[in-house]
């Protein structure tokens, strides 16, 4: 990647750490450096525009609706301002990738989304996953667990979604890595149980 390139997404780290440096919902600026650091090792060895690939990792929350107002619209002015002429395959990846889009039936075709689809969902998972379902629940007021699985606890969440993304992972790394983090999450979850009980 050429050196402007490299300065365009030096850039994008300092916007997102200005906009998320003070967010505890779990949608902090680490998260998105782990979103971005991870999507570059999925792309190892894959025909892939890792310039893409940056900008939409670096973006991918900026309007999400867990975090922002409706109608947000910071990831496309934010690429207006900075001219990115690959600005329409972004929005279109992070329109796309998120578990609410993926529930909406909507797809990520590219495989420069599919990998930071991928690399987020993987972030969501594993220890730091498990720190972050509390994080999200906790800024939400939800409760840690009622003895339902089917309400809006952070343990219910980990069977209504977490358990459930290996499967949705669509390379075949992210899999492989997703399926480590879900075996530690299980043994967590074991031992959450075995103590609930007294
Ligand atoms: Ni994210």
């Amino acid at each position: 990647m050429n050196k402007n390139r490299q300065e365009t997404i030096e850039h994008a780290k300092q916007y997102v750490y200005s906009i998320l440096h003070n967010d505890s919902s779990g949608h902090d600026y680490y998260h998105v450096l782990r979103v971005y650091e991870m999507a570059l090792v999925l792309s190892k060895e894959q025909d892939v525009d890792l310039f893409v690939i940056s900008m939409a990792a670096l973006l991918h929350d900026l309007d999400d609706y867990k975090i922002s107002d409706v109608g947000s619209k910071r990831v496309e002015q934010y690429l207006n301002n900075q001219n990115i002429s690959e600005k329409d395959i972004i929005i279109d990846i992070i329109d796309n990738m998120s578990f609410h889009s993926h529930k909406e039936g909507r797809i990520v075709n590219t495989l420069e989304g599919q990998i930071v689809q991928d690399a987020d969902r993987l972030d969501a998972l594993g220890a730091i996953g498990i720190a972050r379902v509390f994080a999200y629940s906790g800024v939400k007021n939800r409760p840690i667990y009622n003895n339902d699985l089917d309400d809006d606890s952070s343990i219910a969440h980990f069977y209504q979604k977490l358990l459930l993304l290996p499967d949705l992972m669509n390379t075949t790394e992210a899999k492989i890595i997703a399926k480590e983090r879900v075996a530690f999450m299980e043994l967590y979850l074991n031992t959450f149980f075995a103590e609930w009980k007294v």
